[in-house]
């Protein structure tokens, strides 16, 4: 399995895989304390209205309890707001327990805190709340609220009026070909495996938290701000991360409420949330609703591309489902408008959930796209492929590296696209009807400002630390590739420091930027370690270089080696080490960002695309997706066992975007009235068809000097427009509303 003698590009197993199958890893929920008490929330059972009174009398005197902790009694915290670069983000200001207006359903009224998770539970459960009631607003059919043309977001304030060149509206009435259809998607939750949770941890006014994080520098920041401490104050820790999709990107209010009762009680707390609260405060991906409006030539050339969407938020917070992020520039067309809009609901914040707003905005224009192909009975690759830009049109800028059109032409061949006949029903295989569907996709490439350190030490080994994280997607594995790559130390001989605030500030976990962004700084610290040991070697008494430069000097596989002496062995470094009586050499590196550039002179974006088949059985209704080719453009690839595996997992989760996942709020309570496993249901083992992955391979050296992106969430990103054309081509059926029900299918348009 290994493609190359190189550390990087090579198929490398988890570094941390031993720990997790052996259950030596600890997950945040697993840290005990002695005297830790346990702090289980209480939630509001309306979502909309006031809170009058809380009776905590039966509670307070239950066995084990130590306190009910609510408005009046829990002590300060304050807001926070944002700081410098990602210091200040969080989904969710309002602190917890900031006023008796409750927004939506399952917001945290009050905490019991026991000396067991049980006792604290059934305190929970015995605490009364009365309420004014007003009638909830979870209307799925969504207007825009009259905003203001800029808005503020989650990350800071954005123009309604998203892109815009030539003229729309002519170019549309003008166009011989038309389309104007609307898609929807629901409401989505994350489902990690691994619930939230904290532990809080006083000692003097130093408050260290164990939390489930994707990105520690972030909440030590935000949290330091909610207690009114100095950010050196406070430390966050997140070894490992039972995954996040986003969900765990910005600090959720049960943190603060966890370190503000062990602040009240003196006593390290943990808190960690239910499935079913999993539903309510700690984010979603916002329902959305958009309108497409293309037109083109006969000969299929897109003349206009009109996007207009309208998303649901939270009361108080404006998290932005950006579905317009790739729309601009994904093809070629010279008259465009992108717009969007936002609706008010009682509903919790929304979040970044994998592949936030580009991957229900693809939805929906790679629907459209596949639609416009069909009613010019073009081939859906060839209306793609005529629509290839030549440099990202919104911008005015060339791309840094776009192969899409090789994507395509590949992913065609690998699925045997041209034996498709477009006729619907028209292809059949032991007895069932099969459905043929593709799409496009995109997304983001940059960085984010990271540091690391890297030492080497005198028994050969070494470390790198960086305050990053690992969601299960292998950055501890791929730190010490890139550390391997630099230094010759083998995997094995490589400590990896990650998810704590106390080492060097690393980016968060997000946006598929980690691996990219770490590169930089992974690399230039080891140099300065390297040229540190390389001076060692010129000024140690006794060292076969003493009376050599250190420019003299250069370091190969683990070797200090005479520049140009090609027949030397050298010294190994852990030797030198020895001999001048050191343990260790270190040093420290730092990338810049890229991420937020004002004025870049390339559009840095992954590419792919994903050819789907499903199976359809009209006589018992039964529709299976039962093979994926994906291409991904998406530069160097570090590790492609790990790559492959994070694109895998996009797939699978596009099959559950596609056919499975909805959050449906009551309209009564406004309660997510499916908020478990068994109602909420995602895809699994059992509905994964062989998928096939291919990458393509070209470095990308303006992300970094590897030339590599990411792939943590472009996996996702046109899977489900891929699914609903096949289901079109299958069953005559074209759903433009996610999740494809069942019931869909059985009314054939
Ligand atoms: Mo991702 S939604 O940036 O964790």
């Amino acid at each position: 399995m290994h493609r190359t003698e190189d550390p990087v590009g090579r198929d490398t197993p988890r570094i941390d895989g031993p720990r997790k199958v052996t259950g030596l890893a600890q997950y945040t929920s697993d840290f005990r304390f002695p005297g830790m008490l346990y702090a289980v929330p209480v939630e509001a059972t309306i979502s909309n209205g006031k809170l009058l009174k809380l009776d905590t009398t039966v509670a307070e005197k239950m066995p084990g309890v130590r306190a009910i902790l609510h408005r009046a009694n829990i002590g300060r915290i304050f807001r926070s707001t944002f700081g410098p670069g990602f210091e200040g983000v969080c989904n969710e200001r309002r602190p917890p327990f900031e006023d008796d207006v409750i927004r939506y359903y399952g917001q945290y009224i009050a905490l019991a805190v026991a000396d067991t998770f049980e006792a604290a539970k059934a305190a929970a459960d015995a605490v009364r709340a009365t309420y004014a009631r007003e009638k909830p607003n979870v209307e799925t059919h969504l207007e825009a609220d009259d905003d203001p043309e800029i808005v503020l977001t989650t990350y800071g304030p954005v123009e309604r009026l998203q892109s815009q060149r030539g003229n729309v509206e002519q170019a549309l009435a003008s166009a011989p070909i038309k389309l104007d259809q609307t898609y929807v998607t629901p409401a989505e939750t994350h489902k990690p495996l691994e619930v939230h949770a904290t532990t809080a941890i006083w000692e003097g006014l130093n408050l260290t938290l164990y939390e489930s994080s994707q990105g520690v520098v972030n909440l030590r920041g935000v949290l330091a701000q909610m207690f009114g401490l100095p950010k050196e104050n406070v430390r966050v820790i997140t070894q490992f991360v039972g995954s996040g999709f986003g969900s765990k990107l910005w600090p959720w209010t049960q943190c603060p409420l966890a370190a503000a009762a062990a602040r009240q009680l003196g006593k390290p707390v943990k808190l960690v949330l239910s499935r079913k609260m999993m539903f309510h405060a700690v984010g979603h991906r916002p329902l959305t609703q958009q309108r497409v409006r293309l037109g083109a030539t006969r000969d299929g050339k897109l003349v206009s591309l009109q996007h207009d969407y309208v998303y649901h938020t939270s009361m108080l917070d404006p998290y932005h489902e950006d579905c317009g992020e790739a729309t601009a520039f994904q093809y070629s067309v010279p008259n465009l408008r992108v717009t969007f809009g936002r609706a008010k609901r009682n509903v919790g914040a929304g979040a970044d959930m994998r592949g936030p707003g580009r991957v229900p905005g693809l939805y929906a224009t790679e629907s459209a796209m596949n639609e416009l192909a069909d009613q010019l009975k073009i081939d859906p690759v060839k209306l793609r492929i005529l629509n290839e830009p030549k440099i990202d049109e919104s911008k005015g800028i060339p791309f840094s590296s776009r192969h899409l059109v090789e994507c395509f032409e590949l992913g065609a061949q690998k699925f045997g696209w041209s034996r498709r006949s477009p006729a619907v029903g028209s292809m059949k295989r032991d007895g069932l009807t099969l459905g043929w569907g593709m799409a496009g996709c995109s997304w983001i490439a940059a960085r984010f400002p990271a540091a690391a350190s890297v030492q080497l030490r005198d028994d050969g080994t070494a470390r790198v630390a960086t305050a990053t994280q690992d969601i299960g997607t292998g950055t501890y594995t791929i730190l010490a590739q890139l550390v391997s790559q630099k230094t010759g130390v083998p995997l094995e001989k490589i400590e990896v420091a990650l998810g704590d605030t106390a080492l060097p500030e690393g980016p968060v976990s997000g946006g598929s930027m980690a691996t990219g962004s770490v590169v930089p700084a992974v690399f230039a610290a080891a140099d300065s370690a390297i040229s540190s040991l390389l001076t060692v070697a010129a000024t140690t008494p006794g060292s076969p270089f003493e009376n050599r430069k250190p420019d003299d000097l250069a370091f190969q596989n683990g070797r200090i080696i005479v520049k140009g002496d090609g027949t030397a062995e050298g010294e190994p470094f852990a030797d030198l080490l020895r001999r001048a009586n050191l343990r260790l050499v270190s040093g420290s590196g730092k990338s810049e960002a890229t991420f937020g550039n004002p004025k870049p002179k390339f559009s840095t974006q992954s590419f792919g695309c994903h050819f789907v088949e499903v199976t359809w059985q009209p006589e018992i209704a039964r529709l299976r997706v039962s093979r994926v080719v994906t291409v991904m453009d998406a530069g160097r690839i570090i590790n492609p066992l790990a790559g492959r595996n994070q694109i895998v997992g996009g797939v699978v989760m596009g099959i559950g975007m596609a056919l499975l996942e909805h959050t449906t709020y009551d309209p009564q309570n406004g309660a997510p009235i499916n908020s478990n496993l068994a109602d909420y249901i995602v895809a699994v083992n059992a509905d994964t068809p062989p998928i096939e992955v291919h990458f393509l391979d070209y470095p990308d050296k303006e992300i970094n000097e590897l030339g590599a992106r990411g792939i943590g969430e472009i996996g996702l990103a046109g899977v489900a427009p891929a699914i609903t054309a096949a289901v079109h081509h299958a069953t005559g059926v074209r759903v433009r509303e996610l999740p494809v029900k069942i019931e869909d299918l059985l009314t054939p348009t």
